[in-house]
């Protein structure tokens, strides 16, 4: 089954075209399973949900949310933890109970008991019914990693070189981006009922080619989203392949 593909002008209409979807799911199902992703890519799309939530009372109330991954080592405290993230770019703005958000702890002793727990948490809910995704270069989703197993569930994975660079803009320097990430597995993202992929700016265009190229390859994390029956591909001009062409 062919992706479902929305190209955007810029990344302003890439972040308000993901919004509105989003506004309008929270609206039909106002106890809606969210699942959530940080990086730079869905900044402006959280932005656009707490104007409208201010402007037009959009609640969050009975929402509850699950992130996708959290570094290893970092507290909640830690500025560049994806829980303080989440917090700092949503959740301080918005009505959402702080206790029906979930983001993998990255401060525990046993991660084999958090990964199960985390794992467990999301079936106990029946599952999330819109998972929003970026895409690393490397085509991960969450932190999983090229080479990962789509039957994996929730685990600690070793992140790439290539990961640790990407993320390094966001540290003092790279010696200080963690090695390790918990994240949910590839099999844990594809029981979203529905998944939005978003993606902004040159530098993803290979990835995007080879996502929308429909192979499907454990190499190419992201391609497995060509096997699910309900995904819709966000991206703008700047890294769709046949755009400026
Ligand atoms: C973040 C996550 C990652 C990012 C990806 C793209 O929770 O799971 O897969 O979505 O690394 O990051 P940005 O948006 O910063 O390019």
């Amino acid at each position: 089954m062919a992706l479902n593909v929305i190209v955007a002008k810029d990344y302003q209409e890439l972040s308000q075209k993901v919004a509105d979807l989003m506004i309008e799911r929270i609206r039909q199902n106002p106890e809606i399973k969210l699942g959530l992703a940080t990086g730079s890519t869905p900044v402006g799309m959280y932005r656009n949900l707490i104007e409208d939530h201010k402007k037009n009372g959009t609640s969050y109330k009975n929402v509850t949310s699950f992130n996708l991954d959290e570094y290893v080592g970092l507290p909640e405290t830690h500025l560049q933890s994806y829980r303080y993230f989440m917090n700092d770019t949503l959740f301080d703005h918005i009505d959402i109970n702080k206790e029906n958000t979930y983001v993998p702890r990255g401060d525990v002793d046993d991660f084999e008991k958090e990964c199960v727990d985390y794992e467990n948490l999301i079936e106990k809910h029946d599952g999330i019914d819109l998972q929003v995704l970026g895409i690393g270069t490397n085509g991960h989703i969450g932190f999983n990693e090229p080479g990962t197993s789509f039957d994996s569930k929730t685990h600690t994975v070793e992140l790439k070189p290539s990961t640790r660079e990407d993320n390094a803009r966001f540290f003092a320097s790279i010696d200080e981006v963690p090695t390790r990430a918990i994240t949910m597995g590839i099999d844990t993202i594809m029981k979203s009922k529905e998944i939005l992929l978003v993606i902004s700016g040159e530098n993803k265009k290979e990835a995007v080619e080879k996502l929308l190229s429909g192979e499907v390859s454990e190499d190419f994390p992201a391609s497995v989203l060509n096997n699910h029956p309900n995904v819709t591909v966000f991206v703008d001009e700047a890294a769709y392949p046949s755009a400026n062409k």
